[in-house]
Formats: structure tokens, sequence, C-alpha cells
């Protein structure tokens, strides 16, 4: 028997993005719930396994009970820089020990020059990161040995001078890729509100044809008025009907998941909107359709040209920006002379150093700001992890002697 040939090859239904914290709920309510989508990181980044399930006991028990698909959250594929081998290598190795198939990431890019935001970055929507996506997506896929799908996510502002907008950008990834799309409802609706375009329209643009899977998450207002998705409430209203449009719409979706990462007590709050959603879904899809399946998807291959000069540009424009946000001494020596501190990276193009230049500013200085506080998290993150190592340690330890008797 093939071992993709399992209730994984082929989830249908609305199902919850798994959160080890919630799984004695998840299987109470195991009737409610048609699939689980597994965080590959919670089982491959060791500092995040460790508080999780480090010896996968929860994890084992929820893939026996659900069928379940794999979200991965570090691959960055819009950054112009070698894929992370590693983490691209125990990717695959988490897909085939658990005998998951389908497997999706962020069309986004978050890392750079070491430094990764763990937000992600606005994509510049031009033909450059369409065909560097190109190039990262074909190198993913001849690793993980599948085609998967790539998500859609909240950006902070969109870069200026844009020659394709968010829609046109995912079509041409379609076009170019034997990609599927997972389209996160919510952050369509986050980035309709906050960027000013009729979601419907959005719609029409993308090829709905290409949607395999959907995502429906909660967000909330931030005091400057925009949208976030944070994960942490109930699906807003105004979302419900642009699903159900985009239920509609994408014949081959099979697969809807909630997020909800926190205040997942009362579970209730969490099924309820499962429910809602399952109500909408099955009225529109009461049945496997099946052609859009990314396995049915013709086998496809990317060549490499890193050094194309477009995408150095990309690279230098990628480099400023994190840049910008991550050093209070690069921020001065831009805002001082632009043009030498794009120099820098090797960026010398005016027209991505006039979209340097336009970068929303009170945007870049939120972003600067929340690294800021993410370096002195990650302080105090770190000492508590050295500590839970040891803990961890002695646990296994104690483990390994209770067996050997
Ligand atoms: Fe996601
Ligand atoms: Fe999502």
């Amino acid at each position: 028997m093939n071992i993709y040939d399992n209730h994984h090859t082929r989830p249908y239904g609305v199902g919850l993005a798994y959160r080890y914290p919630v799984h004695d709920q998840a299987l109470e309510h195991r009737d409610e719930i048609d699939l689980l989508e597994i965080s590959t990181e919670d089982y491959i980044v060791r500092e995040r396994r460790i508080h999780a399930d480090p010896y996968e006991e929860k994890l084992t028990e929820a893939l026996e009970v659900f069928p379940a698909v794999a979200h991965g959250l570090s691959l960055s594929i819009g950054t112009v820089a070698p894929l992370n081998e590693y983490y691209l290598h125990a990717t695959k190795q988490f897909l085939e020990d658990n005998h998951l198939t389908v497997f999706s990431e962020h069309c986004a890019f978050h890392s750079v020059d070491g430094n990764d935001l763990t937000m992600f970055l606005p994509l510049p929507f031009e033909e450059a990161s369409v065909q560097w996506i190109k190039q990262n997506y074909y190198a993913v896929r001849r690793e993980l040995e599948r085609p998967f799908a790539l998500e859609n996510v909240t950006y902070h502002f969109p870069i200026p001078r844009g020659s394709l907008s968010e829609a046109e950008f995912l079509k041409r990834l379609t076009e170019e890729t034997d990609c599927t799309l997972l389209l996160d409802i919510t952050n369509v609706f986050n980035n309709a509100s906050n960027h000013c375009y009729d979601p419907i329209e959005f719609f029409e643009t993308v090829p709905m044809d290409r949607v395999s899977q959907m995502h429906l998450a909660g967000g909330h207002k931030t005091d400057d008025g925009k949208w976030e998705d944070s994960h942490s409430r109930p699906v807003m209203e105004p979302v419900w009907p642009l699903f159900e449009e985009a239920v509609k719409r994408a014949v081959n979706c099979e697969i809807v998941i909630l997020e909800r990462d926190s205040r997942m007590d009362p579970f209730d709050s969490v099924l309820h909107d499962i429910r809602r959603a399952r109500e909408i879904f099955y009225s529109i899809r009461p049945e496997k359709s099946g052609t859009g399946k990314p396995t049915d998807m013709e086998q496809g291959s990317g060549e490499t040209f890193p050094d194309d000069p477009a995408f150095l540009e990309l690279k230098g424009f990628q480099r400023c920006l994190m840049a910008r946000i991550t050093s209070a001494e690069y921020r001065e020596f831009f805002q001082h002379n632009p043009i030498a501190a794009c120099a820098e990276f090797g960026l010398a193009n005016s027209e991505w150093i006039e979209k340097l230049k336009e970068c929303d500013p009170a945007e870049m200085e939120k972003l600067a700001n929340s690294w800021d506080y993410i370096q002195n998290d990650d302080a105090k993150i770190g000492e508590a992890y050295e500590k839970s190592e040891w803990e961890a340690w002695a646990d296994q330890l104690a483990q390994e002697e209770a067996v050997s008797g």
C-alpha cells in the first residue's frame, strides 16, 4: 500500500487548526470536526515542540482519529536567498513520518539576513517576485515531492508603485506554477478593508478554480482602525458573507480550516464558528467535487537563475526594507541619504529606491517597534527555554530509566 493512501490523502470538509491545549476538546467533538490542520512548526522547531507535545503522543492520537493536512510557517518563500535546507528536510520527514499528503505554506517573506521578523512583510507585487517565488516553489516541491498550496497573508501596507494588484499577483503565480491557493478569507477581508479594495473584485481576478483550501480566522481592529489577523477571537461578522461567496466560486475547494491560536476557552466559541462554517460549506458543497486537488496537477519544473539582475534588485530591496526595520542606525542613514543607504545593499535602481522611500512611514515605525519588542522578549524566552531544555532532558532520562527497569 502506498504510504500516502490513507485517511490523510484527501481530507474533505470543515476542520480546525490543531493546537495541543484543545486536544481533548477536539476529540470530544470529533463528529463536528472533519479534519485537522497540523502546524509543522510545532513538531520540527525544537523550542516549540518541547513546550507542546515532545513525544508526539497527542499528535499520534489525533492523527489516528482525524484526517489531517499540514501547514508550514517558516519557509519565507519570497525571500531572495537560499532556502533553509535543514528546515525543508525536517518538513519532508515530518510529512513522511505522519503519512500526511496535503501541505501549504505562506506566500510571503519575513526572514532576511538572519533576522526573522515573525510577521509577514508585504511582498512587492511585481513580476520579479512572481519569478522568484516560482523558483522557490519548485525547489520546495522537488524536496517535498508534491505540489502544495500557497496562502495569501494579511500585510501591513502595500509596497508602493506595484505593477500588479494582489489578485493579479496570485493569478500570475498560478499561471507560472502548478501551485494551488489556500485562500484565507479573513486575510482577504483584512487587506480589502485596510488597503481599500473590493473583495468581490479580488475574487473575480483570482483564479478561484485553483483554490484548494480556505482559512477562516478571527481578528480585531487596532487603535488606528486597521484589521489584524490575531487568531484570537471569533470570525468577524463581515467575513461570513465573503466566505459564502468564496465557497460558491471556488468549485474545487474541499478543505476549510478555522484558525484560533488563543482564547480557545470556552471551546464552545470555537465550535460555534466551525458549526457556522459547516452550515455554509455543506449547503453549497455537499460532496467532494475533486477536480482541483493538488495531486491531480501536472508535474512541473522550475529553472533556476538566481543571478538574474531582477532578483538581485529584489534582494537589495528586501535587505534595505528589513534593515530599516531592524536597525535604528540604518534607519537614520536611510532617512539622511536613501541613495547611499540603498547602495550599501547593491541597490541602484531608482524605481526600487522610490518604492522604499514611499513605504508607509507609520506602518514602518510600527514594524520597527514590534521588532524591538520581539528582541527584548526573545532574551526572556531564551532564558526560559534553556531552563525547560534541562527539565526536558531530566524528564527524558527518567523515562528511559523507568523503561530499562
Ligand atoms: Fe497560515
Ligand atoms: Fe490563515
